[in-house]
């Protein structure tokens, strides 16, 4: 997921060796590289529409994807990325909300899932690194309850509430080959966007609930 308007620091790799005292068992600076280890995918590459598959085993191969997927999110500026993303179809989402703080541990759902979900809606302006330049706004649950395991495969709950619920609803779509623009009521806006930003308006998927 992306943001408009949150400039990304670019002082981390100073900050970034107070944090080596703590060794978590994804450890990533949070800085852009020149040459991310994964591609992302945009709008029409089909791999977005697939939906991903439950994760069996939590192992050295998915936190390295983990690892992976959080340079490239670095690197693109996002604070969100689900695996479908990077053309990989499984369940896996990163999230890092506090992308200035070199201390501060990035989040990593696994098999996420939402239990339950307020009956109280937010308006707020998504962006995707799938979908560069089109910024619109989207109605979703302000709250929500979720089930996921983290990178050591251990099982948790979280009530998520705010920019975190919104980024983890926003990305569980993903992994359901649901994009944000398929959610958007602004039809008009939607067209435009996608236009000025060469998106084929074709490969947006009404909801059909
Ligand atoms: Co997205």
């Amino acid at each position: 997921m992306m943001f408009p308007y949150i400039p990304l620091a670019g002082s981390f790799a100073q900050l970034a060796k107070n944090a080596e005292k703590k060794k978590p068992l994804i450890s990533v600076t949070k800085e852009a590289v020149k040459n991310p280890p994964l591609k992302i995918y945009m709008l029409g590459q089909e791999t977005l529409r697939t939906p991903a598959n439950r994760i069996v085993k939590v192992d050295d191969s998915i936190r390295k994807l983990a690892k992976d997927m959080l340079v490239t999110m670095y690197s693109a500026k996002g604070i969100g990325l689900a695996a479908p993303q990077v053309g990989v179809q499984k369940r896996i989402l990163v999230i890092d909300l506090n992308f200035e703080d070199p201390d501060a541990p990035p989040n990593v759902f696994i098999n996420p899932e939402i239990i339950s979900s307020s009956a109280s809606l937010d308006t707020y302006e998504e962006g995707c690194l799938s979908i560069p330049g089109v910024y619109l706004n989207v109605l979703r649950p302000s709250s929500i309850k979720l089930s996921y395991r983290d990178e050591m495969g251990r099982p948790k709950k979280m009530n998520a509430e705010g920019l975190m619920a919104r980024c983890i609803q926003h990305e569980i779509d993903h992994l359901n080959g649901i994009l944000f623009v398929d959610k958007v009521v602004d039809q008009d806006e939607l067209i435009k966007q996608l236009k000025e930003n060469k998106f084929n308006e074709n490969d947006v998927r009404k909801e059909t609930k």
